[in-house]
């Protein structure tokens, strides 16, 4: 049975942006609804570091004093999270002073030269080893740079971006298919000159290297968060869940469309605009699921969902197929293989095939042993497959939710009984 009203924690890819761009504005930035899990509070250390003033992170309100970035030698620890050191690397470039870039375990596994080589190419001298953190920067002095990425990264193109913006030239970015588009958008919202031409997204920097308005945002709730709350009502006996102020961006609702697709509707309502960003209230309710085959140009609409879509697959009459996932491999674990080895450990037939996904639907209770690599999404999808009727799944830890959804047990427990 699921029932009730939750509120998803704030989006973790705006809050990263709004922080940095607040940073770089001129003035006092006031944010609300910024998410206060930890890759989050990794973007504010960076930028304190740096020499700008972020107060504590709660969700009431975040103050931010723009300033001239300065680096002390700075080394600059991202966490576990991606976004930061993208996303930094990107502003970096456009910063006359060296700064070293690294991170936790994990983040040290990542590719980061798909970030460093047009960085490179727009004139930032970048010292690394293979393709990992550390990374030493000094920027400045940048040239424009029209840019085909070979992957649909939005983290690719917000960094190109970024360094776009801090070094005051323009980009063009090509990718292969559209990613998510926050940063576009808040351009866009703070009167930046950004516009899609020909199928790219081309910016061009303010002439006169006029000061950024200073930021008034309030961050809509996460729909990466809000889909293990929608997988937990889908996989209900009864009841039906309303999930208050969720983002409901198109280039990442794709598990929404994935979902009806499997035969499982999610209503949206009370659609509003907040900062440049779509927003509603969602709807779940349980549903019988088929499977489905979820294409290449659908992943990245929904490639933070694939763990908690393969969980809400693996309840579905008949097989489902996600083509062309190899990125995930590359996320905050090796995704592909860990969501086919956990879901095998829960009596699954699941299989990585080449940079494929396949999950047959079975009916019997999942049972068995967990191994969430301290990755936040495999603890949160797992533990939505543990709700399911004569479950018994153990994870192998829980506390890494507080990277993306630190009030992710406690709303679960509270909206099922
Ligand atoms: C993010 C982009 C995606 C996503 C990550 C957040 C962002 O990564 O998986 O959780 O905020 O730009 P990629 O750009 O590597 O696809």
């Amino acid at each position: 049975m699921i029932s009730g009203v939750v509120r998803p924690p704030g989006d973790k890819s705006i809050s990263h942006r709004v922080l940095m761009i607040a940073a770089l504005a001129r003035g006092k930035s006031e944010l609300s609804g910024v998410l206060t899990g930890d890759d989050v509070k990794s973007t504010a250390r960076v930028l304190r570091q740096l020499g700008v003033a972020v107060s504590p992170i709660n969700e009431r309100s975040v103050r931010i004093s723009g300033a001239r970035l300065t680096a002390h030698g700075a080394r600059l620890n991202c966490g576990n999270s991606g976004t930061t050191a993208r996303l930094m690397l990107g502003i970096l470039a456009g910063q006359r002073f060296e700064a070293t870039l690294t991170g936790d375990a994990s983040l040290r596994r990542r590719p980061m030269r798909r970030v460093t080589e047009p960085l490179k190419e727009m004139g930032a001298r970048i010292q690394e080893t293979g393709d990992r953190l550390p990374v030493t920067i000094r920027g400045g002095g940048l040239r424009g740079l029209t840019y085909a990425s070979p992957v649909a990264s939005a983290q690719v193109k917000s960094a190109i971006l970024f360094a776009g913006l801090t070094g005051n030239v323009p980009v063009t970015i090509r990718e292969p298919y559209r990613s998510r588009d926050h940063t576009e958008r808040l351009f866009a919202h703070l009167g930046l000159s950004i516009h899609e031409r020909d199928g790219a997204i081309v910016f061009e920097p303010p002439v006169g290297r006029s000061a950024l308005p200073p930021v008034a945002v309030s961050v809509p709730g996460d729909p990466s968060s809000a889909a293990f709350l929608v997988g937990a009502a889908v996989l209900a006996d009864k009841g039906e869940l309303v999930i208050e102020n969720v983002g409901v961006n198109p280039t990442r609702t794709g598990f929404l469309v994935v979902l009806a697709r499997m035969g499982a509707h999610v209503d949206r309502v009370n659609l509003r605009d907040q900062g440049g960003e779509p927003v509603a209230d969602l709807l779940a309710r349980p549903a019988a699921l088929r499977g489905t085959e979820v294409t290449a140009a659908e992943i990245p609409t929904l490639v933070d969902e694939v763990p908690i879509l393969a969980v809400l697959a693996s309840r579905a009459r008949g097989t489902t197929v996600f083509r062309e996932v190899g990125e995930l491999r590359v996320k905050e674990s090796n995704r592909l293989e860990l969501i086919a080895a956990n879901l095998r450990a829960v009596g699954v037939n699941a299989d990585a095939e080449g940079n494929d996904l396949h999950v047959e639907g079975t009916e019997k209770p999942p049972r068995g042993k967990v191994e969430t690599a301290k990755d936040h999404r495999l603890a949160m999808a797992f533990a939505v497959l543990g709700t399911v009727k004569g479950a018994d799944v153990k994870l192998s830890e829980r506390k890494s939710v507080a990277i993306s959804y630190p009030t992710f047990f406690r709303d679960l427990q509270r909206c099922s009984a």
